[in-house]
């Protein structure tokens, strides 16, 4: 339990940073299927995530958090704008070459697991590396390396079924780090669990994210979780506004 709030009067954004996500310009319209009239959920946005850089967008439910997550990663795609990753424009890339890029580039932890459920805690966060084409003796000593550091060595055997809801998460958090990606998007990570287990998860989250020197991208309600980012913002009228 390393993580200090940040105080939120100093920002560690400086100008030497490295910047490894840059948006501009972002617009996403959705139809609304039942009247086909067009709902604009994010707007005139520009959004840039420095390397090793904790950011947390707040806001109430439904103004978009999830949706600008899922654009970040190329699950879904802006109406128009620009989204470079580095120096890869990601709004001109094609499905199979964003899926590598995801695979790569990007780690996931959503509000609910999404383990495997036939397959152990191990194996769940062996996958993406073996899927990802890493040999299997590598990608297995990486699993068992990343379960020893959310420490769950002695839940290495277990389905997810056989796991606490904190602990599922803990295995979340792991399998997210397996493939080395620079930027960790957390989708509500805690906002299944009590607030105990809320609040160990969000510690081991941060300090993984320091630890492994990656940047992150954390929606959440959880006002307590925001203080630990080095930047806060909110969406209101579909704009993205700094706290
Ligand atoms: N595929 C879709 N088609 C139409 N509207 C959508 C779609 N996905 C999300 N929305 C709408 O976009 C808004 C933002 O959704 P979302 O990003 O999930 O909000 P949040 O994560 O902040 O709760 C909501 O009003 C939702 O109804
Ligand atoms: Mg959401």
């Amino acid at each position: 339990m390393n993580n200090k709030k940040c105080d939120t009067s100093f920002s560690s954004f400086n100008s030497g940073d490295r910047v490894l996500l840059k948006i501009r310009d972002l617009e996403k319209t959705f139809q609304n299927p039942a009247s086909g009239e067009s709902l604009t959920i994010l707007k005139h946005l520009d959004f840039d995530v420095p390397e090793q850089t904790k950011i947390a967008i707040l806001g109430h439910s439904g103004c978009g958090k999830s949706t600008l997550l899922h654009i970040i990663a190329s699950l879904d795609h802006p109406t128009s704008g620009t989204i470079f990753f580095e120096e890869t424009p990601l709004h001109l890339k094609d499905e199979d070459a964003l899926s590598q890029f995801r695979r790569e580039n990007i780690g996931m932890i959503f509000q609910f697991h999404y383990l495997l459920k036939d397959f152990t805690a191990l194996e769940n966060i062996f996958l993406p590396a073996y899927m990802a084409g890493e040999k299997k003796k590598d990608a297995m000593e990486k699993a068992q390396s990343l379960l020893v550091d959310v420490g769950l060595e002695k839940r290495a055997s277990h389905l997810p079924s056989q796991l606490s809801g904190g602990e599922r998460q803990r295995v979340a958090v792991a399998r997210s780090l397996i493939n080395n990606p620079k930027l960790i998007l957390a989708d509500e990570p805690t906002g299944n669990l009590d607030p105990e287990n809320a609040e160990l998860i969000s510690q081991l989250l941060f300090d993984m994210v320091d630890q492994y020197k990656k940047s992150l991208v954390l929606v959440t309600h959880d006002m307590g979780m925001s203080e630990y980012c080095d930047r806060v913002y909110t969406i209101k009228n579909a704009r993205l506004e700094t706290l």
